[in-house]
């Protein structure tokens, strides 16, 4: 299936910048900066690390880095901008890279992004050195089933954020500035259930607001956060 990657890199690369868009500015980027730099890796794997804004953070604090995404049109620009990283054209299901060789695996909002969910978590675990920790920020389960629906205002103008058909799992159609993509809806049981099958421990688990910013999205971000965050521990 095409998810519309492809179509989108240009879009993508332009919303991203050098900074990262308004969640990861405000919401993320400290904490899971925070997790990273509190885990020390040695050598880290971005899955789905599109145009390798989080390797380059991560390696100017002195980690090797791996980035993956089977997007090409991205990975094209990752090395662009870090010509000596490593950078690989793949998808999280079937990774390059050798059993128990890094440290840390990150996956950056890119978890809605795969079809396969099961092989690439076993692919994490498959990856990570017993000890080492994959680091997840993800969409909440919530906002994937408020598509299309989302924010909507009331009779009296007061504004309500709706869900629908949450324990469904399906393809989500999204569109904003000028990307078009299809990613997953699926409800946090089945995100849960999949790590917790892998022997995956929870070690921390944060639903993050955002920070140093006070305008109506930061408000709308409180009244129903776009984010979590975890960090499970591979335990043999
Ligand atoms: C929302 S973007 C996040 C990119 C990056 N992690 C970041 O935070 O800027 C999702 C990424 O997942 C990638 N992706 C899509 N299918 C994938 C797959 N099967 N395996 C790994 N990455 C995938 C896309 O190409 C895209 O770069």
């Amino acid at each position: 299936m095409d998810n519309g990657w492809n179509d989108s890199a240009r879009a993508w690369i332009d919303v991203i910048g050098e900074d990262g868009d308004w969640g990861r500015k405000y919401v993320l980027d400290a904490p899971m900066l925070a997790q990273a730099d509190a885990l020390s890796p040695r050598r880290a794997l971005d899955l789905g690390c599109g145009e390798g804004r989080f390797c380059r953070l991560l390696a100017s604090r002195g980690v090797t880095t791996v980035g993956i995404d089977p997007t090409a049109a991205l990975i094209d620009e990752a090395r662009r901008r870090h010509p000596e990283g490593d950078y690989r054209v793949e998808g999280a299901e079937a990774l390059s890279l050798d059993d128990a060789s890094v440290d840390l695996v990150v996956a950056y909002l890119s978890l809605i992004d795969i079809a396969n969910l099961g092989a690439a978590l076993r692919e994490c675990r498959r990856v990570l050195r017993p000890g080492g920790h994959l680091l997840i920020a993800n969409l909440q389960a919530f906002n994937t089933a408020a598509v299309p629906l989302g924010w909507t205002r009331e009779p009296d103008g007061s504004r309500r954020f709706c869900i629908d058909h949450y324990l469904h799992e399906r393809p989500v159609e999204t569109a904003w500035r000028g990307i078009r993509i299809t990613n997953w809806h699926r409800p946090l049981s089945t995100y849960m259930a999949g790590l917790l099958g892998e022997g995956f421990v929870l070690e921390h688990f944060a639903e993050p607001a955002p920070q140093g910013v006070d305008d109506d999205k930061a408000d709308r971000y409180r009244r129903a956060p776009n984010f979590l965050v975890m960090r499970w521990r591979k335990a043999s």
